[in-house]
């Protein structure tokens, strides 16, 4: 894989024009497209076909979690429109993650598991049943998606070593939270750079703002695969 290829690009934005716009400022920069809720609400499945039918690849996340034949029959819908990757919650069961691995058979569809929303702190995760430290909950659950079948996961960027210790090295993880050196947090706590991530062990970084914010969204996504190219 060249380093851009490693980059997805989260374009959290609602109107058609200001995403295409954006996937055609970056076309040939970065790998992925990652098209969240937002998005998919503001203007369906349509916004997916449109990415797709300009050779380009589509995250879809849209973080299912529901009984196993509901999820199956969601998860092989979003084959059916072309998405690269969709997410499933880890936390909806061995039996949903099951029914989300082989919901779309012979399809190049990458299904991942989010481990835990890092916007869960200990106390949050206590109040809704967890009896673990989140870390240990997010290696928990990353095992239980692969075991059930799936073949990559999401993960904060602090979870990565302890994730790719458990699981091994086919795993695939795919980590939000980065930051490239000098950039705004906004939001986001507990960030790390793209290569520090990879060389965490991730195998794609998402990055929104830093690149969709940026006065010249291209330099910037240039920029980010040219430091994970040295760094590689
Ligand atoms: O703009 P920014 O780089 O913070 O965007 C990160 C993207 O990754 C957003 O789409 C956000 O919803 C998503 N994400 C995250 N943290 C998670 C899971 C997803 O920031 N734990």
């Amino acid at each position: 894989m060249q380093a851009r290829d490693r980059i997805i690009v989260a374009i959290d934005r609602s109107s058609r024009d200001e995403i295409l716009r954006t996937v055609d400022a970056l076309t040939g920069t970065v790998g992925v497209f990652k098209i969240g809720l937002q998005a998919f609400i503001a203007n369906g499945p349509s916004i997916v076909r449109e990415i797709v039918s300009r050779g380009e690849k589509v995250f879809l996340d849209l973080k299912i979690h529901d009984i196993p034949n509901t999820a199956k029959h969601a998860v092989a819908e979003a084959a059916s429109l072309g998405a690269f990757m969709l997410t499933v919650h880890a936390t909806g069961g061995e039996a949903m993650l099951r029914a989300a691995a082989e919901a779309a058979p012979g399809s190049p569809l990458l299904v991942l598991g989010v481990t835990i929303l890092t916007s869960l702190d200990a106390p949050a995760m206590e109040s809704i049943g967890f009896r673990d430290e989140p870390l240990g909950a997010a290696v928990r659950l990353a095992r239980l998606a692969k075991e059930s079948g799936l073949r990559g996961v999401v993960a904060s960027p602090h979870e990565i070593t302890a994730i790719r210790e458990a699981c091994g090295g086919d795993l695939v993880i795919v980590t939000p939270g980065i930051r490239p050196e000098g950039s705004d947090a906004g939001d986001q706590r507990r960030t790390t750079t793209p290569a520090a991530a990879i060389a965490a062990g991730a195998d794609y970084i998402v990055v929104g703002r830093p690149i969709t914010e940026a006065r010249d969204a291209r330099a910037a996504a240039l920029q980010i695969s040219d430091r994970l190219s040295v760094a590689g």
